[in-house]
């Protein structure tokens, strides 16, 4: 990922920040009792995993972008953050009006909070984007599960955005692992790949009423998890990593 290519990315979240996808008016918003008391929990605790302020991922931008001179990185991570935001106000807002109940906190944020302060931009990425592809599946079964119409039309905008964040944080990720060596990129990898795993276990264990429902299993969810993770994450011939270019 060179300067242009950071350059077409900061154009991206410049345009939506300015046109933003919005919820239409007037789309049937009934959620029966059954449904809301299945979904309850699961959406409360994808609600407050969008809430961040990302103080530590813009300190670690801006360290990233002050040793590599690349100044867009900063700005996009500000947007990036600013559209979680209004995921998790477009959510709340949801949920307030079908009265179910915000969470605070939970465990699994906790535990994702806490592994992202651990170092720097790399290793958030890579935490980063496990929650981002497991989101875009869960959200994808989140919409197939409910007859609410505004549900319906807020995952897959929830979705749609998802989708640019995870193509420009699996592009930094890339450029970032480009500099490294071969034994130590595969070693990256592999423990990526092992974090990610266990990550969708948990997914599939805590929120299995929403994806049940979907018509998932275990396996099946997992199959879906692993499908987007190597379709971003394991990019077979041409090699997407040796296109990539370090800023180094
Ligand atoms: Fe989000
Ligand atoms: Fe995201």
């Amino acid at each position: 990922m060179g300067p242009g290519e950071l350059e077409v990315w900061l154009n991206h979240f410049e345009h939506h920040a300015r046109h933003r996808r919005r919820i239409p008016r007037g789309l049937s918003d009934v959620l029966e009792a059954e449904e809301r008391q299945r979904i309850a929990s699961s959406i409360a605790t994808f609600q407050l995993g969008e809430c961040s302020e990302g103080r530590t991922l813009l300190r670690a931008a801006e360290r990233f972008a002050r040793q590599n001179q690349v100044p867009h990185v900063v700005r996009i991570f500000e947007l990036l953050i600013r559209e979680e935001q209004r995921h998790a106000s477009l959510l709340r807002a949801f949920m307030q009006d079908h009265r179910i109940p915000l969470k605070k906190a939970d465990w699994t944020d906790r535990v994702f909070r806490l592994i992202r302060r651990l170092a720097g931009l790399r290793l958030y990425l890579c935490v980063l984007t496990c929650a981002e592809l497991i989101g875009k599946v869960y959200y994808r079964a989140l919409e197939s599960v409910t007859d609410c119409d505004r549900l319906r039309v807020l995952c897959r905008v929830i979705v749609s955005d998802e989708l640019a964040h995870i193509g420009f944080e699996t592009r930094l990720l890339f450029t970032l692992q480009a500099g490294r060596a071969a034994p130590s990129r595969a070693l990256a990898h592999t423990a990526h790949r092992t974090f990610f795993v266990i990550t969708t276990a948990v997914v599939w264990f805590t929120h299995r009423s929403v994806l049940r429902r979907a018509g998932h299993s275990a396996r099946s969810f997992l199959r879906s998890c692993l499908g987007e993770y190597a379709f971003y994450l394991e990019p077979t011939a041409p090699d997407r990593g040796s296109q990539v270019s370090s800023w180094r």
